[in-house]
């Protein structure tokens, strides 16, 4: 148990102190340089909140460098430091509704206003990114900063010129000559789980949450790999400016939004506390359906004139605060760790809990990500441990209660063979994934590729996706991706029709074997990615497929480049974007009879139609599209492979680079956005005549 901060002697609350000064430093560190948190939000903030109230009852233990008097960390190396032409300050946070009524209370008090007289509040989703400010002079972006310790900051400004959402010239009318915008600069939660995805498959370390992506990703001395990141941001405030041109809060950012920036449609003007509090809690409900994460809603007196005469104490402003939402946080019982095999065989560990509730969701996996991580943590069966939804997905063991162990508890011992088919698993070197070598020889490798193979950005069969294949491979209709192709014949002598199993019938199988059908023609880049090579995700097989143009050439040259010497070898590592690694994958996948015996099965059953390269002669060739609302007449995949095929981009969000925006009902604030910056919006049925369709 803390000992209670009211019950401390001067020196007990010394030595407190000391130590909470060394965890705050240490976990700064950790979570600014190098994006990797040790602790919750919850428990940093524990920490802070008892460094304050210690300095609090013992203002003498106050040094200028404690943590108290200071925000966030010193920029690491890497980067040139800047020195903001303002400082970027940091909020106070509020936790319960009570403490949202006694900040206005204070405001009131402050500026010395009547009961009767409105405070007027605009309410705002905190987003759970890093802060950025990014600093225009006549129009042009000269210099983008991270917010560093509040006074200085990191030079960005390479990295910051590769995100859409962030103009190099200003739109509209009326911005002043000097003008800092600031906001937050984040990552999707879908952009994130494909980064995570991508660098698993590159056999480096994940990210633990959207936050720390978009911080790694953002700080890359290769602002290349930026721009492949696709960062986003939300501009919520200015720093310096030249002039301001409405005297409210909310007038500022509707301007902002029309000088080209990314404004968060949930912006509310409240005249009472009560209306700020229907915010927060509305905001809470759709928090799990946002496509990017925020971890509270900011409340800002609107009006500029109170705003200056409020001010700020101890670096925070006194005319904003930020209720934070509860932590995703539970504690539960970890029952076992189960080994699963993925479809290049990397053994994954997963903890099987008691079932707790996390942040309104029924938790019962958690993954654990590898064998170090493990280790790392000294995870044991039996123990408790505390669950964290990160980036509202997947649940993820943050750290073991040490006093709730069980006596008995051992170390987790990692297997090293395969726990479905027995062979060995074995570590690549510089490698945290352990994988078992079956390859075709494991049950478990084989239907997971089945399992790929089916996906939506795979052959994408209607009707058949995970419940399906995961049933036939049980009754062993299916052992190989081929066998799909022949579910119809099978079915015209079997003695156990698929037709009298339960949940199907003449109609639903009918529809099966068509949606199957309507798959015997792919093309070569989806098929390729179909196979579910190791490392070929859908960028690398359209980089092979657009290279080999055919299956029948690119079989060819996987045979010939099997001799290391050969011509064909240096032609695939001359592939611009294909790495050796990449190549090795390949090459042992075709090196693979078990793996030629798979794709020779499946092409004597379905053909595979020639790469065929974007066409740069239409309408829209080399412009960007967004597509938001719903398609009535084809599916969002159908309308952006259409559009990739006729030499267009296809983005998520509208920005000021965007060409035409495809808006069908139910369209957003994504349409709204298009409209402020005066971009041409068409419906559905005119996409429909431009595309040809
Ligand atoms: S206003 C002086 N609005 O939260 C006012 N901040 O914990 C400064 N943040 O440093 C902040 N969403 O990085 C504001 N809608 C929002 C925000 C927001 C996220 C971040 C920002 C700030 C931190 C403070």
């Amino acid at each position: 148990m803390e000992q209670p901060v009211e019950d401390m002697t001067l020196e007990e609350a010394g030595a407190e102190h000391e130590r909470l000064v060394g965890e705050i430093r240490r976990n700064d560190e950790l979570y600014y340089n190098r994006d990797a948190p040790a602790l919750s939000d919850a428990d940093y903030d524990a920490l802070r909140k008892r460094l304050l109230a210690i300095e609090a009852k013992y203002p003498e233990l106050i040094t200028p460098d404690s943590p108290s008097q200071k925000v966030g960390t010193a920029p690491s190396a890497g980067f040139s430091k800047v020195r903001h032409a303002l400082p970027m300050l940091s909020l106070n946070n509020a936790f319960e509704d009570g403490d949202v009524q006694d900040f206005i209370d204070r405001v009131r008090r402050f500026l010395g206003l009547p009961a009767e007289q409105a405070v007027e509040i605009l309410a705002e989703p905190k987003i759970d990114g890093l802060s950025c400010s990014v600093r225009y002079e006549k129009g042009k972006l000269v210099l983008a900063a991270t917010r560093g310790d509040g006074q200085e900051g990191e030079d960005v400004t390479a990295n910051v010129r590769t995100i859409d959402d962030i103009p190099n010239t200003l739109t509209g009318k009326g911005w002043p000559e000097v003008f800092e915008v600031r906001g937050e600069i984040y990552m999707t939660k879908p952009d994130f789980l494909k980064l995570n995805e991508v660098q698993e498959a590159a056999g480096k370390a994940r990210y633990a949450n959207p936050r720390n992506s978009a911080a790694g990703s953002l700080r890359q001395l290769d602002s290349e790999i930026t721009r492949s990141r696709r960062l986003r941001f939300f501009a919520w405030g200015w720093g310096e400016v030249s002039a301001t041109s409405s005297e409210r809060q909310s007038g500022m950012m509707a301007q902002i939004a029309s000088w080209g920036f990314v404004v968060n449609p949930e912006l509310e003007v409240c005249d009472s506390v009560e209306q700020a509090l229907g915010v927060y809690h509305r905001i809470g409900e759709i928090r799990a359906s946002l496509p990017y994460d925020i971890d509270g809603v900011v409340y800002k007196v609107d009006r500029l004139d109170w705003q200056e005469r409020l001010g700020m104490v101890s670096r925070a402003p006194r005319w904003a605060i930020a209720h934070k939402f509860p932590a995703e946080q539970a504690q539960t019982v970890l029952h076992n760790i189960d080994i699963q095999v993925g479809r290049t065989g990397a053994l994954t560990p997963v903890a099987k809990l008691e079932p707790v509730t996390v942040g309104g969701v029924v938790v019962q996996n958690a993954t654990l990500h590898n064998e170090d991580e493990i280790r790392r943590k000294d995870i044991r069966e039996g123990d408790t441990v505390i669950i964290q939804r990160a980036g509202d997905v997947i649940p993820q063991v943050v750290a073991v209660v040490i006093d709730k162990r069980p006596r008995d508890a051992k170390e987790f011992e990692f297997p090293t063979v395969c726990p479905v088919c027995g062979s060995h698993a074995e570590r690549e070197e510089g490698e945290a994934v352990r994988r078992c070598t079956g390859g075709l020889i494991c049950e478990a490798q084989r239907k997971e590729r089945l399992r790929h193979f089916v996906s939506r950005d795979a052959f994408d069969i209607e009707g058949l996706g995970e419940k399906q294949i995961a049933a036939f491979w049980h009754d062993r209709r299916i052992d190989s991706p081929a066998d799909i192709f022949r579910l119809a014949e099978i079915e015209k002598t079997s003695d156990r029709p698929l037709e009298a199993t339960e949940g199907w019938g003449k109609t639903s199988v009918a529809n099966l074997f068509a949606a199957i059908d309507a798959r015997r023609h792919i093309g070569l880049d989806r098929f390729l990615y179909a196979l579910g090579i190791r490392h070929i995700g859908q960028e690398n097989a359209r980089l092979l497929a657009r290279h080999y143009l055919t299956m029948a050439a690119l079989k060819e040259a996987m045979a010939a480049a099997q001799d290391p010497e050969s011509e064909a070898r240096r032609d695939l590592l001359d592939i611009d974007g294909i790495g050796p690694k990449v190549a090795a994958a390949l090459l042992d996948f075709f090196g693979e009879a078990l793996n030629l015996a798979v794709v020779d099965d499946l092409l004597s059953e379905v053909t595979v139609t020639d790469f065929e390269p974007p066409r740069m002669d239409t309408s829209i060739a080399g412009k960007t599209l967004v597509f938001t609302g719903t398609l009535e007449k084809m599916s969002r995949d159908e309308a952006k492979a259409r559009a990739q095929a006729m030499g267009a981009k296809v983005a998520g969000s509208v920005s000021k680079k965007t060409d035409l925006v495809i808006a069908g009902p139910g369209a957003g604030s994504k349409l709204a956005q298009a409209q402020a910056l005066g971009v041409v919006v068409i419906d559905e049925d005119a996409w429909i005549e431009m595309a040809g369709l």
